[in-house]
């Protein structure tokens, strides 16, 4: 079986497809002749025993796996690349214990309690610190007079933000910040991460937030941590949790956010007009169109749970499902001129956060906080910021990724 609108071989799980002509053609192909549509992998993948995947690229087809978990499960891992096999502790499938591949009932008690650590009050709590953390990265990009704005600008505020959010002493954030880089950059050969280092900084990672947890719990102090891991009931996390859950923020806090500001930035260099409208009206929309653009995640996967139909297509029990964020956010069934770069665009269902399922994205506000302060703080100080060369993109299929946007500060 090979889905018929493409050409032999073809697989969204490779990485080199997006690294030049995004968003793939063939999403619009599929979603008008074969929206959901068997791709085959005849060589396996890593920790499956199947040989290929069921690509959805309909807007309506990704929420509805994503909103139906008893019969689209997270819990055989829902990252279509992945580097399952390297993490090893302790003979424990490590996959599990990360909330994204959790299932009802599981996923609600841990989702409820990291919720206390998201609540508005919370995000808002953040609110001054990081506007004075913004101005500050954006103020030491202008003496720089020009540079790669990824490191100079898009990386700093997310990872800050995290590390505010949880309480990470401030001497400890480099490090937090170089595990999560290396997490996901495995796909790159530029940046001579292998699979075994990705897993090894997963593990640290680990290790230290364990280790921060039982420091909490031994002496708590006014942060989330010791929120989080107050008590040893069904109320709290366990160390080991906690461990998972900060692996889970490292990545999908930061590098996600990072990317969104780094695409947000380029999108806004090549459309002039759209630049201009920022800085004179600072329109409220423009944090969830630069999500929509970008689309930082361009898919997860789930497995069906029991045989079922989705599209009008037949899905066998323990098939895998890739759910196509980057294909849904550009359906010209949902979206007017999707292919425009429109910051006032409203209303704007984009699935850049997940298609509202129990996984819907636990940080979107405090993403959207940092997108729009920052892109304030570059118009205040850097309104005449120009791009000065191409940009260089991550070499991956899940993430939307730009490693280096060399621009002038104006
Ligand atoms: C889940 C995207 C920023 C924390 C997700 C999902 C997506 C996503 C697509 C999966 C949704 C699903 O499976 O239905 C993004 C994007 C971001 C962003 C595009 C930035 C523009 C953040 C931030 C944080 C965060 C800043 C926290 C600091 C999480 C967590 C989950 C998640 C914890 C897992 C939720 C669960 O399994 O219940 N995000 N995210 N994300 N995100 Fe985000």
């Amino acid at each position: 079986m090979s889905c018929p609108a493409l050409p032999e071989g073809f697989d969204f799980t490779d990485p080199d497809l997006y690294q030049h002509r995004l968003p793939l053609p063939e999403f619009a192909l599929l979603r008008r002749t074969a929206p959901v549509c068997w791709i085959p992998q005849p060589h396996g993948i890593a920790g499956f025993d199947d040989d290929g995947y069921w690509a959805v690229t309909r807007h309506a087809d990704v929420k509805e796996v994503s909103t139906r978990p008893e019969i689209f499960s997270a819990n055989l891992n829902t990252a279509i690349i992945r580097f399952n096999e390297h993490i090893q502790r302790d003979q424990i499938d490590v996959q599990k214990l990360i909330m994204l591949n959790m299932d009802p009932p599981e996923h609600t008690r841990v989702r409820q309690i990291v919720q206390r650590g998201f609540t508005p009050r919370a995000i808002r709590a953040l609110e001054d610190a990081l506007r004075e953390r913004a101005a500050r990265i954006v103020a030491g990009a202008r003496e720089d007079g020009s540079g790669d704005f990824v490191t100079d600008v898009a990386c700093e505020l997310p990872l800050q933000a995290i590390a505010e959010l949880i309480g990470i002493p401030q001497q400890d954030r480099a490090k937090i910040f170089d595990w999560s880089n290396k997490m996901v950059a495995y796909d790159d050969p530029e940046l001579a991460i292998t699979e075994e280092i990705g897993a090894q900084s997963a593990m640290e990672l680990i290790s230290y937030a364990m280790n921060l947890a039982a420091d909490r719990k031994a002496c708590p102090a006014q942060d989330i941590v010791s929120k989080l891991v107050a008590a040893e009931d069904e109320g709290s996390l366990g160390s080991d949790e906690f461990g998972f859950f900060v692996l889970v923020l490292a990545v999908a806090g930061n590098e996600t956010t990072r990317n969104a500001i780094s695409h947000g930035m380029h999108a806004f260099l090549t459309h002039p007009d759209q630049w201009e409208l920022f800085k004179r009206e600072r329109p409220a929309t423009a944090a969830e169109e630069i999500v929509r653009w970008a689309t930082p995640v361009m898919s997860f996967q789930r497995t069906a749970t029991q045989d079922t139909e989705l599209g009008g297509q037949r899905i066998e029990a323990g098939q895998r499902v890739g759910i196509f964020y980057s294909s849904a956010n550009h359906d010209p069934e949902v979206f007017d001129h999707p292919e425009v770069f429109d910051i006032t665009r409203a209303p704007n269902p984009h699935l850049g956060f997940g298609g509202g399922g129990p996984h819907f994205c636990l940080g979107k506000s405090l993403a959207e906080l940092e997108i729009r302060l920052i892109f304030n703080a570059i118009a205040d100080a850097l309104p005449d910021i120009r791009l000065a060369g191409d940009p260089r993109r991550l070499r991956s299929a899940w993430l939307n990724g730009i490693k280096e946007l060399r621009v002038t500060y104006g």
